[in-house]
């Protein structure tokens, strides 16, 4: 149509965004918070101290983390009347659209925190749905089943209020699983952020509008909701137990893929920036068999989720694409074994990224150079044309 076009150099330069908070390399498979590896973060950590490393850009001294987890722990209720919300959506809803929308009305009710240029406003924001998606995701779970709603109880840390939020009952005493809360927490920290992926580039694309965070995170939330993003946990079950409703034939399932049947993918497998071992994959791949151990027994999904990575690893269709298990592979095992139904693994996703999301879009709003982000485009339309009465086409 208009031939070839070519780039000048100041198109492409726009096109990378400047960034302290994550650096990936994705030919060696590294990742880092703030200049921490990812692996010791898993190790040593945990995911509020993560969520202030990445907000605040270093790790918190003891008054500055006891300070931090207080005040997000203040702001785990929500409104009452925001609680309505849950009894209009309907019973058989996917919980990721109702966490964006209950994201989004926290811009209706928490009005004193909107202002992206207010430092007191955006520390309060900022602690404000920290404190309130793990309600809203516990919510959104309760009402899927049909169960009563429990308040916060601040007398927990942040996951083990969540756990108990989620799978407690008002009728008895909930005991939280401490291998559960550790499993999960540090899911959390290896979901925290991971540079300019899709749902975070939402978040900052909609930020630099000068948005609030609840209506820019609102919208990371519907980016994340994709399976091809954050719907790939989910996904990856359904694509094992489909392989297991089929006898679990490993094989003819990958014969599949290779033959590019359409809608069949090696769900778990490949990466945009890894071209090798996603660090995450392989820190949960460890914990995978010691946290199915103690809360599910075997499962027969792991062991074909371990054959069909083996069978990918040795196979040259998936070895020259560069494609190998990325962090959701094994995640959906780990959330089925705790108790979570499948469509809730998104949400666990969500709740694991909030502190990146928060992060960078604190970082574009304090960036001067910010503006709104109007990406350019390479036209390849039909060149200029005079326009044909209707009778003449
Ligand atoms: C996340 O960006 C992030 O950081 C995201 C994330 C985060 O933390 O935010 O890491 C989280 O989203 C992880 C990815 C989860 N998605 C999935 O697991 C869905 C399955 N994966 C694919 O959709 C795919 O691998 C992508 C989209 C993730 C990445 O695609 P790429 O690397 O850009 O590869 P491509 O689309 O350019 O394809 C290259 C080739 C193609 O074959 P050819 O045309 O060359 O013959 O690889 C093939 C693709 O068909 N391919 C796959 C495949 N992924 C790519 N073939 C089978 N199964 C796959 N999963």
């Amino acid at each position: 149509k208009t031939g070839l076009v070519t780039l000048d150099p100041g198109f492409v330069n726009t096109a990378a965004c400047e960034s302290d908070i994550t650096y990936i390399d994705g030919e060696a498979g590294i990742l880092r918070y703030r200049g921490y590896p990812i692996e010791e973060l898993a190790s040593n950590s945990n995911f509020v101290e993560v969520s202030y490393l990445l907000i605040y850009g270093e790790l918190p001294t003891k008054e500055q983390y006891e300070d931090f987890a207080d005040r997000v722990r203040r702001h785990t209720l929500l409104h009452e009347d925001l609680r309505k919300f849950f009894d209009g959506f309907p019973r058989d809803a996917h919980p990721m659209p109702v966490l964006s929308s209950a994201v989004s009305a926290l811009s209706t009710f928490y009005q004193d925190s909107l202002n992206p240029f207010d430092q007191q406003q955006v520390e309060l924001s900022t602690h404000r749905l920290l404190a309130k998606l793990p309600t809203i995701a516990a919510y959104a779970y309760k009402k899927s089943v049909g169960q009563p709603f429990l308040y916060p109880d601040n007398s927990l840390g942040l996951v083990e209020n969540f756990l108990r939020m989620t799978f407690g009952f008002p009728a008895e005493p909930y005991e939280v699983d401490p291998t559960m809360a550790r499993a999960l927490d540090m899911l959390f920290i290896l979901h925290a952020d991971h540079e300019q992926n899709c749902s975070t580039s939402t978040v900052r694309m909609v930020g630099s509008s000068e948005a609030n965070l609840f209506a820019s995170t609102s919208a990371g939330i519907n980016a994340l909701f994709g399976p091809l993003h954050g719907g790939a946990n989910s996904a990856v079950l359904e694509m094992l137990e489909g392989i297991r409703a089929e006898g679990g034939d490993v094989d003819s399932f990958v014969e599949r893929v290779k033959n590019k049947e359409p809608g069949v993918k090696l769900m778990g497998f490949g990466h945009r920036v890894y071209k090798n071992y996603d660090p995450r994959a392989r820190i949960i791949k460890k914990t995978a068999d010691e946290v199915l151990e103690k809360l599910g027994g075997d499962d027969p999904l792991l062991d074909i989720a371990l054959k069909l990575e083996e069978r990918a690893l040795s196979d040259d269709y998936f070895i020259e694409r560069n494609l190998y298990p990325n962090v959701d592979f094994y995640t959906g095992l780990i959330y089925k074994a705790m108790g979570f139904p499948t469509k809730f693994f998104t949400v666990l996703f969500a709740l694991g990224r909030l502190p990146g999301w928060i992060a960078h879009w604190r970082e574009m709003m304090d960036d001067p150079a910010r503006k709104i982000s109007r990406p350019r485009q390479v036209y390849t339309g039909y060149a200029e044309r005079p326009y044909v009465p209707m009778n003449e086409r």
